[in-house]
């Protein structure tokens, strides 16, 4: 018999239940029910607070006041993802694996917010007072004014952040923070929802930004804070791959700006250093371009980048060939596998195929079809594309390559970084010292590369 008050939340997809049960009905997962007391039964008003409302009062679309400025942290590849600063009075979710850097990427938008004058608070509920100073130390930040403070007491941080004025507020980490007003231990879903509740109503009430961490694995399995989602303003995504220093962050939600924008970062002895050239980064740029390898010009936010997409095509060892995909969807490689087979006479069905974006970056983009196939062709018949030639291009199931947006922008960055030749959809118009080798089919681009035919 559940208690009075008790109800079983999925610590796994959130959902809450009345009875324990073994596995979730909502999304299927064993065990990851766990009991949570609430004080009355969810979606109930508080006694008392039901009667005589003075009802809605409307506004109209025009007649707003003007919003305030937004709070330029100084960091611009933070800033750039944020919309062009943080929104005064808006909650923000950093979501990331366990020592990707979101602390050390806060503690420094923190402290260069505060030299540029905004009133910085950090909190954080997972190291001492200590810690984050030598942290800040070693960064080479520890003059910067920001109000620091160990405390995972929800009612003690809420006291504290109402006593002064701040412009912004970082809590590190909103799983480690506990309200006295639930029984639920700190991390459960109960409450991360209950503080963050507080906190984002906080940042509404008093015009305070306020930047909420959270631990999430790279299958997002840990519920907290992903039930909060909704509650934010913006939720921004930190990744990177294992055994690369890049760091980029991303947004995945965001009501005051474009979601497509990313940040580059490369972490470093002191901190987190911004990257404002990516495509350099990613690019292998040394020494001759190997079978299998095919510059992508694609374009991340509002940027052009070139990354290097790395195929390997071998024969298989086993009776089920392996395909394995590194910072690009299995799915679409699937399909340019089958294009490849059904419109190139292109047969890969028998042999492993490894495809892989190198720098740790993950493509999204269709645009990113041609220069996938182009790899894979490259590395099947053993011949290398031409060192100054970048790619892009979406196929169709037909077998069509289809134009893409922003093609000039694309050529412009790859002829600052010094190549010459496109292997792109037959729109795209050359220029500026780069042409265009227009493909209107994949079949034409396969055959240049198995013939190696760039004029
Ligand atoms: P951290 O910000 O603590 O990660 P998170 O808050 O996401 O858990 O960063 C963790 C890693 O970053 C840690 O393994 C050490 C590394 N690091 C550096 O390489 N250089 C630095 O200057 C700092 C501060 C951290
Ligand atoms: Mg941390």
């Amino acid at each position: 018999m559940a208690r009075d008050g008790a109800v079983y939340a999925c610590q796994s997809c959130g959902a809450v239940q009345t009875k324990w049960q073994g596995q979730c009905p909502g999304c299927g997962a064993w065990n990851t029910l766990v009991e949570e007391l609430t004080s009355r039964p969810p979606g109930a008003l508080a006694p008392g607070k039901t009667a005589r409302g003075r009802g809605l009062a409307f506004e109209g679309l025009t007649d707003a006041t003007p919003a305030p400025p937004r709070i330029v942290t100084g960091v611009d590849e933070f800033d750039r993802v944020c919309g062009g600063g943080v929104v005064p009075g808006s909650a923000i979710l950093l979501g990331g694996d366990p020592g990707v850097g979101k602390s050390t990427l806060l503690l420094q938008v923190a402290a260069h917010a505060a030299l540029r004058g905004a009133a910085c608070a950090y909190i954080s509920g997972e190291e001492a007072v200590e810690q984050v100073r030598s942290r800040a130390q070693r960064m080479g930040l520890a003059e910067a004014p920001v109000r620091l403070a160990a405390e995972t007491s929800l009612r003690e941080i809420l006291e504290g952040l109402k006593r002064d004025a701040f412009d912004l507020v970082v809590i590190d980490s909103i799983q480690t923070l506990w309200s006295d007003a639930h029984e639920a231990g700190p991390g459960s879903v109960t409450q991360v929802r209950a503080a963050a509740g507080e906190l984002v109503r906080l940042a509404k009430k008093r015009g305070v930004a306020v930047i909420l961490v959270g631990h999430v694995t790279k299958e997002g399995t840990i519920a907290g804070p992903r039930v909060i989602e909704h509650m934010v303003d913006a939720v921004l995504a930190f990744e990177g791959e294992r055994g690369y220093p890049f760091r980029i962050l991303r947004g995945a939600k965001n009501r005051f700006g474009a979601t497509d924008e990313i940040g580059v970062f490369e972490m470093g002895d002191a901190g987190l250093a911004e990257v404002k050239n990516p495509s350099a980064l990613f690019l292998n740029t040394s020494g001759e371009r190997a079978a299998g390898a095919a510059v992508f010009a694609g374009i991340e936010g509002s940027r052009p980048v070139l990354v290097e997409f790395q195929a390997l095509v071998a024969p298989s060892a086993y009776g089920t060939p392996r395909r394995a995909v590194v910072g690009w969807d299995s799915g679409r490689l699937a399909m340019v596998l089958a294009v490849l087979e059904a419109r190139c006479g292109l047969s890969l069905g028998d042999r492993d195929v490894y495809l892989n974006v190198a720098g740790g970056l993950r493509i999204a983009e269709p645009a990113a079809d041609l220069a996938a196939a182009a790899a894979l062709a490259s590395s099947a018949f053993d011949e290398a594309l031409p060192q100054d030639c970048v790619v892009f291009g979406e196929i169709s199931l037909s077998g069509e390559v289809r134009a893409v947006s922003r093609m000039d922008a694309r050529l412009k960055e790859a002829a600052k970084l010094g190549f010459r030749r496109a292997l792109a959809p037959a729109e795209a118009e050359g220029g500026a010292g780069m042409s265009a080798i227009g493909a209107n089919r994949l079949a034409d681009a396969v055959r240049r590369v198995s013939d190696g035919i760039w004029d």
